[in-house]
This record gives structure tokens, C-alpha cells and sequence, in this order.
């Protein structure tokens, strides 16, 4: 245990008594009273933070765990210089904008008479099982802000918020307000790695130095967006690599706008900010009122990129999906947007449900195109009405024959849209984002609706539980296919319409935990013409994502590999579909398509109308071949062992399973260069003793050379040579531990 229980229990500081030591499992709150420092240990990771003699809360401390006895200690900052006032220059786990604060605050307000001077201080600590809660006030004022802590005793991934309140007579106006500020330990040679994209093209990892310039990731978009993702990581430029060397990574919670800024002060302190995004953003706090931040996530690996992503992605199992800690395997789905775009009617449907079921597919999905007057982008949207010339009888007849086939059933829904055209916003105009007088700016022919008034949340909320009650389904596909641009909510008084930002999001997250409280059965996939909404926020009420319309088989294996640097290879869907593809005209062989998809959740989106009796064998083979290493990919550890950048010959990933009994190997080849050249590519995470049969996932044989089987050891040291020619080609290894050498 961190800190001797004696002192603990001679406390002096304000806080709730009698001082608790909350210990769960492995991790540990623990409390300093009289060096007045509080520690989070867990997951191989420690994390500090302590009161200074002045009252400052400080960072002390965060990276690999620390023995027990070690000391931390907060100490009083003196002034720099006369630019440099101590205030500013005190490190500060959480700053309020005052007393020349020059670096990112964590709170910044303005009071009623004008007065923006805030100053916060220490007040005291609560603990409630393993969390830990310090309160801080302004120096002056009764505006409180309170800070919580815990941390996750498997990975050492810590969830930090803040909540401000106002026990003042009169209104404060929130500016801008961060879950957490983190501060690194204080050393040379950080580097940023964060998502860059745009529809069709996200998750395209970047890199690049940390140092005094601040680098904002953001988006201002209303929603999570596709031009970055709320997730950073930072390592060491001479220490770390994919699978070696410290990394401190970290997740904002959140589906709105969002800001993650990463920038060293003037002493070199590399701190990271993350909260609700300021532009545009203003709260005004009514007194009695508090205002929460989403949870930012933060924690530390030693092993390296690798290691970071797959304490992410055990952690989103464990305590972010619906389900967790063992959130359901993803079943194998068909969609067919891609083969029918809006073109979907009973017969079509049903003819490609027996195709779907035929290869071995567990749930159908039908996307855009079955309600209202939906015949294009154009209309329709708002209007969660059968279409009755495309199904006659209502959804019924095709929901009975896909379950007879034996699969369940997915619907696609966009319900915070309308397009101008639908009997919704005939009837409403007023329920979407606007502001009066100016033009309403559409994207693909639709207006947001402004999910921020509880009218218009009611409403989609009975307009979906109506759905859900009156047919038999089993996933909804949450679409979202624009982003805000006139954010107005003319219903409310000017200095409370910036609320929309938050309100907004609360309440889309209140219709789905509300449809899923009421339709425990029924799962969500996120969806944002692509990947515009994946976020921590969004997959705590969503059990699968579509990372992007990509569907490209190589574009996708960059996408993949970015996207696995911060969420699980479970939720990622990853269809098959036609060749050519519609992203960017290249063509690749049906195998090499499977192989692509079957490194996330496998779903098929090609026209199955057009398929010969060959791609139906193959499809069938390959849907029972992921039958047999869906958990490994979907549960087990995930190493990028050679990455599809641009200039690399091929890439290579593989799959352990949990208790290391199977591990899957996709080596990918873009195309061959010069003559053969099969270097090996060695495996990881193996168990060294255990010995490992090896097959190819398609049955064939095995490469000439290559031992039936042999230990973890050598697979790890020796590795595998495939020798691959031609453009595009794929292929897959499954080793299995056995007894039989
Ligand atoms: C965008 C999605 O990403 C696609 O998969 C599809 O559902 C279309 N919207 C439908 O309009």
C-alpha cells in the first residue's frame, strides 16, 4: 500500500471524515494527509498529485508505478522573473484563469460585474469507493470546482472530470472548461501522434515534435467529426517504438464539439488539456447551478504504441461498451447500401437475405431507403414511416423471413436529420438548428434537428420506441450525415443559446440510453457517413462503429491501423464489397477482400446479385473460416507487426487470444517489388513454451519450409516467411496451441 495507514489517519486537511483508504483489487486511492499528496496506483501505473504550501494543486507525478515508500511532495513555485508571476509559473493540476495564468486554464469565467480574475485553490477531498473527489474554490468568490479521479486496476487508465458550481446570488458565464489538464514528467524529445481525416479518408495517424507552439486538435463541428478523433498519444522520440519505450495516451468521452491542446509552457512542461471545445461555447451558470465535463481517459504504457492500443482496447471491453465487462460478440452482417443505395424494396431485400444466408451471414441489415419518400438524399428524412410501394406490408413480412433464415435484424435510422422536403419539417420548422433571418445551410439536402430542446428529444425518443415495439429488431444503424452550421437555438434567451453545444449532446445520449434501457435486446451501431462519430462517449450506448465508406480493401488497412491505435478491433465493422471499388476504382481478388475485413467485425456489402457460384463458395469458406478466430480478433491482443504505410511492400497484423491458445496472422502484400524477397516477419505475444500448430485460413498448404508445428519461441525469433507475388494479395496463418509436438 502507497502510504502508511497511521498518517493517513492523523489527517488534518478539510475533508470527509473518517480519511478512507479505498483500495479495489490491484489499484489504490491512497492519501497523504500531512505531505497533503493523493495517489492513484494500479495497472503497473502510479499517478500523483499534491497541495503546496500556498494551496496550489499541483501535478507531482505520472508513469510507471512507484514503490510505496517513495515521497512526493508539492512545493511552492517562486516567481520566475517579473514576466513570470508565481501563479503561473506553480504547475497546477487544474488552474482557474487568473493571476496571469499564460498556459491553458482549466476554468475560465467572467462574473457578473465584469470581474474574470479566477484563482483556485485547494479546499478539501472526499472518497467514495475508488474514486477520489478534491475540491477546490476561488480564492474569493463561491464558485467550487470539484475534480475526480479513479483508476482502473487492470490497465492503469485513470478517468478524470470536473464539475464547477455557482453558490453566488449571481449568474457566472462559463468561457471554457476542461475535463483535465495533465501534466508529463519533464523531459526531452515528446512526440504527438493524433488522427487526421476527412469523409471517406479518416484516421490517418500523424506525428510530429511536442514543443512550445500549442497544438490544437479539435473539432467545432457540433459532433465528434471526421477531421480528428478525441484521442492523442505522446512518446519519446529516442526512446520509443511500436512496441517499446513509454507512451502516455489518453480519450475525451465525448460526441460534441471537443478540444485536446498539447504544447510545453515556458519552462518546458509539457501539459495536455481536454474538455468541451470554447469556440463558440458559453455557459451561464445560474447561481445553484453546476456545470460537468465529459470524462477524459489518460494512461501509460512501457511497451510502446502497441502496448497503448491494446490497454485502449482491453479497457473499452471492460468498462465502456454496452455490456461490459464481456460486451457480445459481433455476428457476422450483411448491408446492402452499397449494392441498392436507396433502391430497396421487399422482394430485392429478401432475395439477397437467402444469398446472405446462404454464405453463412447472422444478421441483415437494411440501410437508407425504407421510410417515407425516400427515393433520394433529397426527401424523406424525418418521416420514420414504412414506405408502403417498397414494402406493401410493412417491414413485417421481410423482419419474419430473415429471422427464418436464422438471422437477426438490423434497420437503418438517421434520426437527428430532416430534409426540407419530409411532412417533419412541413410541420416543424422551427425544431431545427437555425438561426431567424439567415439561411439554413444544408448538407447532403438536410437540416439538423436541434436535439437540445427536450420537445424534440421526446419526440425522436417515442418515434424510435414506436419502431423498436412494432417490429423485431435487433440493431439500429445511427446515421448522422452532416455537421452544424448555423448552431442557432432561437427558442432561448441569447446568453443561455450556447448551451446547445452540451444539451445537445446530453440529450442524444439520454434517447439511447433510454431505447436500450427499454429494448435491452436491440443494439446501435455508430454512424456518421463514416467515421464522424466515434468517440468514448458515443461507445458507451453503441456496440460497433463504421470507421469510414471507405471500403476500399487496402484504404481500409490504413484505416484500420489507425483506427486500432485507439479503439478495439471489436466494434470496428469492416464490410467485403464490390470491386471496383466506388472510393477509388481499384480492383482486388475477393480472397484478399475477405482477408482485409476480417481483421476488424466482418460484414459483407457487395451485390449478391452479381455474384458467380466461385464467389459464393469463397465467401462461404472465408464466413466459417472468421467463425473460427472471431473472438481472437474481437477479444484477444492485437499487434501491428508491420504497418501499410506508404512505400511498405506489404503489412502484417496479428491477433493473440487471451489465454494465448490462438493467434492469427494477415500478412498483406501491396505489390511485389523487385525479385522475392521474403524476409520473416517474426510474432509476439505467443506463449514461449506453449507449441503451436499452424494452418493457412483457407485450408491450402502450408509454405514450402514452414514446420506443421513448433514452439512459441521459434514462431517469435524465427517468424514466418510468405513469400508473396502480384499486387494485392492476402493471405491468413491460425496457430493453435497444442499438446502434440
Ligand atoms: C452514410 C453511411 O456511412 C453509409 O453506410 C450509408 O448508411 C449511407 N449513409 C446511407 O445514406
Amino acid at each position: 500500500m502507497a502510504m502508511e495507514l497511521s498518517m493517513i489517519l492523523r489527517a488534518t486537511m478539510v475533508g470527509v471524515a473518517p480519511i478512507a483508504l479505498a483500495v479495489a483489487a490491484d489499484a489504490a486511492v491512497s492519501v497523504d494527509s500531512e505531505a497533503k499528496v493523493f495517489r492513484l496506483d494500479g495497472g503497473g501505473v502510479t499517478y500523483a498529485f499534491g497541495v503546496d504550501e500556498k494551496g496550489y494543486l499541483q501535478p507531482l507525478y505520472w508513469g510507471p508505478s512507484l514503490a510505496p515508500r517513495d515521497k512526493l511532495s508539492a512545493g511552492a513555485a517562486p516567481e520566475l522573473s517579473g514576466f513570470d508571476p508565481a501563479g503561473s509559473v506553480t504547475a497546477q493540476e487544474y488552474p482557474g484563469q487568473g493571476e496571469g495564468l499564460v498556459t491553458e486554464p482549466g476554468l475560465k469565467v467572467a462574473f457578473a460585474n465584469g470581474n474574470r480574475d479566477l484563482v483556485l485553490k485547494y479546499q478539501g477531498y472526499r472518497i467514495a469507493g475508488d474514486t477520489v473527489t478534491i475540491d477546490l474554490t476561488d480564492i474569493e468568490r463561491p464558485l467550487f470546482v470539484s475534480l475526480r479521479y479513479n483508476i482502473d486496476p487492470a490497465t492503469g487508465i485513470i478517468a478524470r472530470d470536473a464539475t464547477v458550481r455557482n453558490a453566488g446570488t449571481a449568474p457566472v458565464r462559463v468561457d471554457q472548461i476542461a475535463s483535465a489538464i495533465l501534466t508529463l514528467p519533464n523531459q526531452p524529445d515528446y512526440r504527438l501522434h493524433y488522427f487526421s481525416g476527412r469523409h471517406a479518408a479518416e484516421w490517418t495517424l500523424n506525428t510530429q515534435p511536442v514543443g512550445s507552439a500549442l497544438t490544437v486538435l479539435e473539432s467545432r463541428r457540433g459532433s465528434t467529426g471526421h477531421q480528428s478523433d478525441p484521442w492523442f498519444a505522446i512518446d519519446r522520440a529516442s526512446e520509443s517504438a511500436e512496441e517499446s519505450g513509454p507512451v502516455w495516451f489518453g480519450a475525451l468521452a465525448w460526441s460534441g464539439s471537443w478540444r485536446i491542446s498539447v504544447g510545453a509552457d515556458n519552462l518546458g512542461r509539457v501539459k495536455i488539456a481536454g474538455g468541451y471545445n470554447p469556440y463558440d461555447f458559453s455557459w451561464r451558470l445560474k447561481p445553484g447551478e453546476s456545470l460537468s465535463t465529459p470524462t477524459f481517459y489518460a494512461g501509460y504504457s512501457t511497451a510502446g504504441m502497441g502496448g497503448a492500443s491494446r490497454l485502449m482496447h482491453r479497457f473499452q471491453l471492460a468498462h465502456i461498451l454496452p455490456g461490459a465487462p464481456a460486451p457480445k460478440l459481433r455476428p457476422v452482417l450483411y448491408n446492402s447500401w452499397e449494392a441498392t443505395e436507396f433502391n430497396v424494396n421487399e422482394a430485392g431485400q429478401m432475395r439477397l437475405a437467402e444469398k446472405a444466408a446462404a454464405i453463412g451471414v447472422e444478421r441483415f441489415v437494411v440501410d437508407d431507403g425504407w421510410f417515407g419518400a425516400r427515393n433520394n438524399d433529397r426527401a424523406g428524412l424525418g418521416d420514420w414511416v414504412v414506405n408502403r410501394s417498397k414494402f406493401p406490408n410493412g417491414l413485417a413480412p421481410l423482419i419474419d423471413k430473415v429471422h427464418g433464415l436464422g438471422m437477426s435484424f438490423g434497420l437503418w435510422v438517421e434520426p437527428e436529420m430532416v430534409n426540407r422536403d419530409s411532412d417533419l419539417y412541413r410541420s416543424h420548422p422551427d425544431w431545427v438548428l437555425y438561426y431567424p433571418g439567415r439561411p439554413r445551410t444544408e448538407g447532403r439536402n438536410q437540416l439538423v434537428l436541434n436535439l437540445a430542446r427536450d420537445d424534440v428529444r421526446d419526440h425522436l425518443l417515442k418515434t424510435l420506441d414506436d419502431l423498436l415495439r412494432q417490429n423485431d429488431i435487433q440493431l439500429l444503424k445511427w446515421d448522422y450525415n452532416r455537421n452544424w452550421t448555423e448552431p442557432g437555438w432561437p427558442q432561448m434567451k441569447p446568453e443561455d443559446q450556447q448551451r446547445v453545444y452540451v444539451r445537445y449532446v446530453q440529450n442524444l445520449y439520454y434517447i439511447l440510453s433510454e431505447l436500450r434501457r427499454r429494448h435491452p435486446g436491440v443494439e446501435i451501431e455508430s454512424c456518421s457517413g463514416g467515421g464522424g462519430r466515434i468517440d468514448l462517449g458515443i461507445m458507451r450506448y453503441t456496440d460497433q462503429v463504421w470507421p469510414s465508406d471507405n471500403t476500399d480493401p487496402y484504404d481500409r488497412l490504413t484505416i484500420q491501423d489507425g483506427f486500432t491505435h485507439a479503439y478495439a478491433p471489436a466494434v470496428m465493422m469492416a464490410w467485403v464489397t464490390d470491386t471496383p471499388n466506388w472510393a477509388n476504382g481499384r480492383s482486388a481478388s475477393l480472397t484478399y477482400r475477405f482477408l482485409s475485413s476480417m481483421q476488424g467485425s466482418l460484414g459483407i456489402g457487395a451485390n449478391l446479385d452479381k455474384w458467380t457460384d466461385q464467389d459464393f463458395a469463397t465467401a462461404k469458406a472465408m464466413v466459417a473460416a472468421y467463425k473460427t478466430i472471431r473472438e481472437t480478433v474481437q477479444r484477444g491482443d492485437l499487434y501491428r507487426l508491420l504497418p501499410p504505410s506508404p512505400g511498405n511492400e506489404r503489412s502484417a497484423t496479428l491477433y493473440v487470444s487471451r489465454d494465448k491458445r490462438q493467434a492469427v496472422f494477415f500478412q498483406m502484400l501491396h505489390s511485389s517489388m523487385r525479385r522475392d524477397n521474403p524476409l520473416a516477419v517474426a510474432l509476439r505475444g505467443l506463449s514461449a513454451e506453449m507449441n503451436y500448430h499452424v494452418r493457412t485460413i483457407d485450408g491450402s498448404s502450408l509454405p514450402a519450409g514452414m514446420p506443421q508445428a513448433a514452439s512459441g519461441s521459434y514462431w517469435m525469433t524465427r517468424g514466418v516467411n510468405l513469400l508473396q507475388r502480384g499486387d494485392f494479395v492476402g493471405d491468413a496463418l491460425v496457430f493453435e496451441a497444442s499438446d502434440r509436438s
